[in-house]
């Protein structure tokens, strides 16, 4: 795997696959990799013939000085970590090298910004769209790889890329679990062996929801979720609801939809986590208890 550190280098090596006609799948990271990471790099790896990882802790979408202070760093560890899942190059730009001459983009995010992390993190994505095409700028990849458990992050960089007719894809892809539950994240790693028990809390709520929605309604399950989660020592809900699946519009009743997603955002200790499951109406054999 070869380590690239300067954007010029990185453009260079993208130019050599398009001129050997290989096509590249991307996965943008901000490190302290971990098996949902690594399900990304293997996913793009199934379908291109070259595979280049990006780490780099993007300053332009944290709002919270201190999240950015205490985002977790494990360089090594994480090139092991490509190696061993076949990447075939890992992107390590110097923040001065990436933004040269870079000016901020005020970008349409088409309203999908309006609720649940848009107005609790001012500027997170406006950082985060910006990141993603300035890196895009130098590995010029075919398609982008990312998790769904960053869903609305998601949504909106599929919906920026189509509107300014990006060429790159972006691909969603489920979010990877741990044996018990917990959405994998980078932030985990900062929990203490009491907070890590506490957050099971969340996809226990995310559960309940979605076997409750389909019989009780939605504004019914949301609520018993709610109170299942805020009821749990350590834990503060900063919100948990449900949306549309296309615009992420809150919604309390499912209408003429057949499926929506519900969201969850908490604090534990000094962290922040987020989850969402996809929800359907149709009454499932296992919400019924058959
Ligand atoms: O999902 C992330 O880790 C980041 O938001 C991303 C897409 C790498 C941009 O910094």
């Amino acid at each position: 795997m070869e380590l690239i550190r300067q954007p010029q280098d990185m453009a260079a090596w993208s130019a050599v696959c398009r001129a050997e006609e290989r096509s590249l799948g991307f996965v943008p990271t901000m490190g302290a990799l971990h098996e949902g990471h690594l399900d990304l790099v293997r996913r793009a790896r199934d379908r291109h013939a070259k595979v280049v990882c990006s780490i780099f802790v993007n300053p332009l979408q944290f709002n919270d000085p201190a999240d950015f202070n205490n985002y977790p760093v494990r360089l090594a560890e994480d090139e092991a970590l490509l190696r061993e899942a076949g990447c075939d190059a890992a992107f390590l730009p110097v923040k001065e090298a990436l933004f040269e001459g870079f000016t901020p983009h005020a970008y349409d995010l088409l309203g999908l910004d309006a609720h649940w992390e848009g107005p609790l993190r001012p500027g997170h994505f406006q950082g985060v769209v910006n990141v993603v095409h300035q890196l895009f700028r130098f590995v010029r990849p075919d398609a982008a790889y990312f998790g769904e458990k960053d869903r609305q992050q998601l949504l909106i960089l599929q919906a920026v890329a189509a509107h300014r007719h990006w060429p790159e894809r972006i691909v969603g892809c489920p979010t990877v679990r741990a044996a018990d539950g917990l959405a994998l994240s980078s932030r985990n790693l900062r929990l203490s062996p009491q907070e890590r028990a506490q957050a099971l809390a969340i996809p226990r709520a995310l559960e309940l929801l979605q076997q409750e929605a389909p019989i009780t309604g939605i504004a019914k399950a949301t609520a018993s979720a709610r109170d299942h989660l805020a009821s749990q020592e350590g834990i503060t809900v900063e919100y948990l609801g449900v949306a549309r699946g296309d615009t992420l519009e809150p919604i309390t009743d499912w209408g003429d939809l057949g499926s929506a997603i519900a969201l969850v955002a908490v604090r534990l200790g000094p962290v922040r986590l987020i989850d969402n499951i996809a929800l359907t109406r149709s009454v499932t054999a296992s919400a019924v208890g058959l």
